[in-house]
């Protein structure tokens, strides 16, 4: 698969996915709601940020993005951050392990010296096992912090590791 940044001509693919990712309230704790240009503006700040999509190289499909960046401005900036997600169709074949593999490298060579995830849901267990496997280790566990649609309140997990 190719790995690029995202294009004005990517949105009408992605913004399905997006969409249906937050309705599905399992992951993510963005409003349901959001028009295409809020999550345009959330998901792809400028730099220093970066957002990528992944792309089928034969019939140039939008399998799933990611987002990186600093986690926090200033004396917090030496941290980077992302988030991932992948079209429901397009899961279970390594589009998550590729867009992960892709922003560390990403993180590495712009300097940051560590990644950090704020708010993995803890019952999510395709992505803590993802990035566990990516070598994130759980920090710690804010308690019911996740309003789950399908498990009710869960923990959020900060994951981390040095790169
Ligand atoms: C989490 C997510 C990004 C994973 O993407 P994906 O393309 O399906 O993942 P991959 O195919 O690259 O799988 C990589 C690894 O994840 C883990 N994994 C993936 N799906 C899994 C599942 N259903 N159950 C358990 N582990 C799973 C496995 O360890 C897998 O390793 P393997 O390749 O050795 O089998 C994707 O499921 C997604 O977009 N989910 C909704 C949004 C979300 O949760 N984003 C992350 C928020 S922190």
């Amino acid at each position: 698969m190719i790995i690029r940044p995202i294009e004005d001509a990517d949105w009408a693919s992605f913004l399905p996915t997006f969409h249906g990712i937050v309705d599905d309230g399992e992951s993510y704790a963005y409003p349901s709601g959001l028009s295409d240009d809020e999550v345009r503006r959330l998901w792809d700040e400028g730099a220093p940020s970066l957002a990528v999509v992944a792309v089928d190289p034969v019939d140039g499909a939008v399998l799933g993005s990611a987002k990186t960046g600093p986690n926090r401005p200033g004396r917090g900036a030496h941290v980077s951050t992302a988030s991932f997600m992948v079209s429901p169709d397009a899961r279970g074949r390594g589009v998550g392990r590729a867009l992960g593999e892709w922003v560390l490298a990403w993180a590495r060579e712009q300097g940051y010296d560590a990644m950090q995830f704020n708010a993995v849901v803890e019952t999510n267990t395709a992505a803590v096992t993802l990035w566990q496997d990516l070598g994130f280790r759980v920090v710690g566990t804010v308690p019911e912090a996740f309003d789950s649609r399908r498990h009710g309140r869960v923990g959020l997990h900060v994951m981390h590791r040095p790169l």
